[in-house]
């Protein structure tokens, strides 16, 4: 069996971020997305790799090399633009071959794992095999229904009267049956070729595509919100470990983990939250879920609940949560401090100030 890892896109959702980096690169717990991707690809015993890049494939192949780091074979397939989920497997054709895939959407984090299903699908062995995932608003996704075995019957994208609250989430489970189906397809109304009409294509000609239910935790990381939020659960499961320089003025509380080279100065940090190595929090308050990246410099600020990526430096500001600072991005007071707020914002960035 190969793994389609699916790194490419436009990352509207994620800007500003995605301007300059790949989405797929923002870190939850300070790893990117996709190391968490690939450590559940691996413990599917799955070894070889395609890896579907655009525009941002140099920095994605920069960040995970040919995969020997992770005891991973790595191969990267250029789609020229993001013409759709199904014609991303295209472009992978010579790749796949003849053989079972298991696709895997690159900004998706299922923390649990995916070897259940994977099990499953190695028992049935149906022509394709989806996981599915109970939402609370089906309406917003792509939805499966399911008969009593557990065959799906119809996949309906995003339904304004869903039959079922189980949406199809990242991961899917491939027979070669699915190039035949993809082969048929046209793209969709936005100019796409769609996994789901791909499978709806086989589910209608009587093909056995199945569904497992996957009840763990499960974000798609496409907007800042879900970026947090992932941030927060992961944090979650944070054991505490202390290899920087701690002064005796600072208090460390709960599940901390600083990294190697990090130093704190006149601080308190309240797990769980990761200081990655080489920063300096000096002065500071970090409050629980915040992850800080490496080579920050944090100063007489409080910050809570948020994400500093690598260089950032955040100095003066009481009061941040439910950030992301991007990579050397810089946060300060003004200069001119009683004029007010002073700000050089790039294009869709989002900014709220304390009134
Ligand atoms: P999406 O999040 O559906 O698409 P996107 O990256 O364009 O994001 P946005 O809606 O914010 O503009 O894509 C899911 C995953 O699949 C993601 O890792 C990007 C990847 N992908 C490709 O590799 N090729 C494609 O043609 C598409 C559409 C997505």
């Amino acid at each position: 069996m190969k793994a389609l890892l699916l790194a490419g896109g436009t990352g509207t959702r994620l800007r500003p971020f995605s301007y300059s980096m790949p989405k797929q690169l923002i870190p939850i717990a300070n790893r990117p997305v996709l190391e968490h991707v690939l450590d559940n690809i691996r413990a599917l015993g799955v070894v070889d790799i395609g890896v579907v890049v655009g525009d941002h494939g140099p920095e994605i192949a920069d960040a995970l090399g040919d995969g020997s780091r992770f005891g991973l074979r790595l191969t990267y397939l250029h789609q020229t633009a993001p013409l759709g989920l199904a014609h991303a497997v295209l472009v992978a054709g010579d790749f796949l071959g003849d053989d079972d895939f298991v696709m895997y959407l690159g900004d998706n984090m299922l923390p649990q794992g995916v070897t259940a299903a994977l099990e499953a699908f190695l028992t049935a062995r149906p022509a394709v095999q989806t996981i599915v995932h109970k939402v609370p608003d089906p309406s917003a996704f792509g939805v499966a229904e399911i008969d009593a075995g557990g065959r799906v019957t119809r996949l309906v994208e995003k339904p304004a009267a869903p039959r079922s609250d189980l949406a199809l989430i990242g991961v899917y489970f491939f027979t070669p049956a699915i190039h035949e189906a993809i082969a048929a397809i046209t793209p969709s109304a936005r100019g796409e070729l769609e996994i789901t009409d791909a499978i709806q294509w086989l589910v209608e000609r009587g093909s056995d595509v199945r569904a497992h239910e996957y009840t763990g935790y499960w974000k798609d990381t496409g907007r800042v919100e879900d970026v947090l939020a992932c941030n927060r659960e992961l944090l979650e499961g944070l054991r505490r470990s202390v290899l920087g320089h701690v002064d005796d003025a600072s208090r460390l509380i709960g599940a901390v983990v600083l990294e190697a080279g990090a130093r704190v100065v006149r601080s308190r940090i309240e797990g769980p939250a990761v200081i990655g190595a080489g920063s300096l929090i000096e002065d500071s308050s970090i409050g629980a879920h915040t992850s800080v990246g490496r080579n920050c410099r944090i100063s007489g600020t409080r910050l809570d609940c948020s994400i500093a990526l690598d260089g950032a430096t955040v100095t003066g500001v009481r009061g941040l949560y439910g950030s992301v600072i991007g990579r050397g991005a810089v946060v300060g007071v003004a200069e001119d401090e009683p004029r007010g707020h002073r700000l050089v914002v790039g294009d869709h960035t989002h900014v709220e100030v304390a009134a």
